[in-house]
């Protein structure tokens, strides 16, 4: 069950709804940050936990393809639910069985909130199309949400979407932290033909997809508007960090700040509270070597 959702209005089937689009949605910096993304045509190429925000980490230069979590305004934009939601979807973290038809997919990342703090018990609603381009409304084929643990992270299992007319490669979702409001959003793939022609295509909506044997992984980080204040290990006025001071869990860091760990020294590339599991080597989006 998933009685939070129960206040989504479904829409009657029409394709034209979501093929038709909002041009209106794409703004001006949308779409200049599409032509960087034309250009850079980003692509994971190192291993370990990888936040969204690799891509800019990786990348040829300083690229945002979503949004950053630190300057508190930017948060993942919402884009129509289109004609397909279903509320009521099972709680599961994987769409698929061992026969289901289709390229191997998994999507993982984190929820945030506006503080650049992960958002523990968020749900995710996810929906998509099966390997044929079609949707399942009869069933829940598909369709299935599940929280964020407690470091804010997510992990779905499923297959890459197929196509159908006047869409490219999508999946929908809905992101909602606990007692928060519903953010209806969908997830694109880098390097699709029909993202140069769907209106509803949005680059700070890319995740980064990588193939990984007969499969691909994508990862994609949602900032959702979550008010966070800082904790008492993240006053505003923490002086920068020493350099050589080992990286510890809890720490604010500030871009700029050096740490060393594992004997490695680090520089910080974004503010963000350290959490365990962003331990510098893993997380190429907050930390770089030198
Ligand atoms: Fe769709």
């Amino acid at each position: 069950m998933t009685p939070q959702m129960d206040n989504a209005t479904p829409h009657e089937p029409n394709a034209s709804d979501e093929a038709s689009g909002d041009r209106r949605r794409i703004s001006r910096k949308g779409l200049l940050k599409a032509a960087l993304v034309a250009s850079a045509a980003p692509l994971l190429a190192g291993g370990g936990v990888a936040l969204a925000r690799d891509a800019a980490a990786t990348g040829d230069g300083p690229l945002a393809l979503t949004p950053e979590c630190d300057d508190g305004d930017d948060t993942t934009p919402p884009q129509m639910e289109g004609p397909y939601f279903k509320p009521n979807s099972p709680r599961r973290t994987s769409l698929v069985t061992a026969g289901t038809p289709g390229v191997p997919l998994t999507v993982s990342g984190y929820v945030f909130g506006r503080a650049c703090r992960p958002v523990s018990g968020a749900l995710l609603d996810f929906w998509q199309a099966d390997t044929n381009g079609a949707y399942d409304m009869v069933r829940f084929d598909f369709r299935g949400h599940q929280f964020t643990g407690a470091d804010g992270s997510f992990s779905l299992t499923t297959i890459v979407p197929g196509l159908y007319p006047g869409r490219t490669r999508h999946i929908h979702v809905k992101a909602q932290a606990p007692g928060g409001r519903i953010l209806t959003t969908q997830l694109y793939f880098p390097n699709e033909p029909r993202n140069n022609t769907d209106a509803l295509f949005n680059p700070r909506l890319l995740m980064n997809v990588r193939n990984v044997g007969n499969g691909r992984q994508g990862t994609f980080d949602f900032v959702l508007d979550v008010a966070q204040t800082p904790g008492p290990t993240d006053p505003p006025t923490d002086p920068p960090t020493e350099p050589g001071t080992s990286w510890a869990a809890g720490t604010s860091y500030r871009a700029g700040d050096r740490v060393t760990y594992g004997g490695v020294a680090y520089r910080c590339l974004q503010a963000h509270q350290a959490v365990s599991g962003w331990e510098p080597p893993h997380v190429p989006a907050l930390w770089e070597r030198g």
